[in-house]
């Protein structure tokens, strides 16, 4: 069977927390900008709860909940504290990733092969919530067949190495996400992807095969200084939507 589709856009709104944070009141106030990254075109709001609660707040992610009008994507670490805040808190959504306090961003993807007792424990308790679990991992065949192996729904491709590399290193790299891709689909994952991916480097990325969904904040939220954050987030749709449709 054949069908074409649109890659969706997840707007990550992290760094608005950060802002916020910066000054401890509630400018810029999440809520507005997630409303407003909707109103844009964004087809859902991702968000990370850290350990550390460096930029989203508990308050944030429940509020979020409760109003918006696109599906919640939880980005998380397999810590108890942060389990027990996403099964209550149950977003549609919910992307384990590995976490450390000294990290300025989240650097590499989750070690599944390590990592599989307790991420197969918490992708069950999530999955008994009724939330869609993804794995963010590196663009690697074991990787992508040990998250098949845990049962999840869909992986999340870390594209922060494509995103970091120019020319012949680039191209390998956006091969090594193809093959992944292919190989996740091939045994009945989702495919998501995301990291680093800005208004330059997404196209390539929106047209590899498979990929539901695009998860992106900085890119666009350093845009919306300039330009504002509604019409930030529409220009990265546009570029998403002229290139992904596609028949699969
Ligand atoms: N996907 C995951 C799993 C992430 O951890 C992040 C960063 O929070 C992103 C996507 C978005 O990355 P960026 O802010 O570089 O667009």
């Amino acid at each position: 069977m054949s069908r074409s589709r649109l890659v969706k856009l997840g707007l990550n709104i992290d760094h608005v927390a950060t802002v916020r944070q910066a000054r401890g009141g509630n400018q810029p106030d999440v809520m507005s900008v997630a409303w407003e990254g909707i109103r844009g075109g964004a087809d859902g709001i991702t968000v990370h709860l850290r350990e550390d609660r460096r930029h989203i707040q508990d308050q944030d992610v429940f509020e979020l909940k409760r109003t918006i009008s696109v599906p919640l994507n939880l980005e998380m670490s397999v810590n108890e504290d942060i389990v027990r805040v996403a099964m209550k808190l149950k977003p549609e959504k919910a992307c384990l990733v590995p976490e450390r306090r000294e990290e300025l961003t989240t650097e590499g993807g989750l070690d599944v092969c390590r990592g599989r007792k307790r991420i197969q424990q918490v992708v069950c308790l999530l999955q008994a919530r009724g939330i869609s679990v993804s794995l963010f991992i590196d663009p690697v065949p074991g990787q992508v067949e040990a998250a098949g192996a845990m049962g999840c729904d869909f992986i999340e491709l870390h594209t922060g190495c494509y995103a970091n590399r120019k020319g012949a290193r680039r191209r390998q790299e956006l091969l090594r996400l193809e093959k992944a891709a292919r190989l996740a689909h091939a045994i009945g994952l989702g495919v998501n992807a995301g990291h680093g991916l800005d208004y330059e480097n997404v196209v390539p990325i929106a047209k590899l095969p498979f990929i539901d969904e695009l998860n992106i904040g900085h890119a666009i939220i350093a845009r919306a200084i300039f330009v504002g954050l509604r019409n930030a987030v529409r220009e990265m749709r546009q570029l998403i939507s002229s290139t992904s449709l596609r028949t699969i």
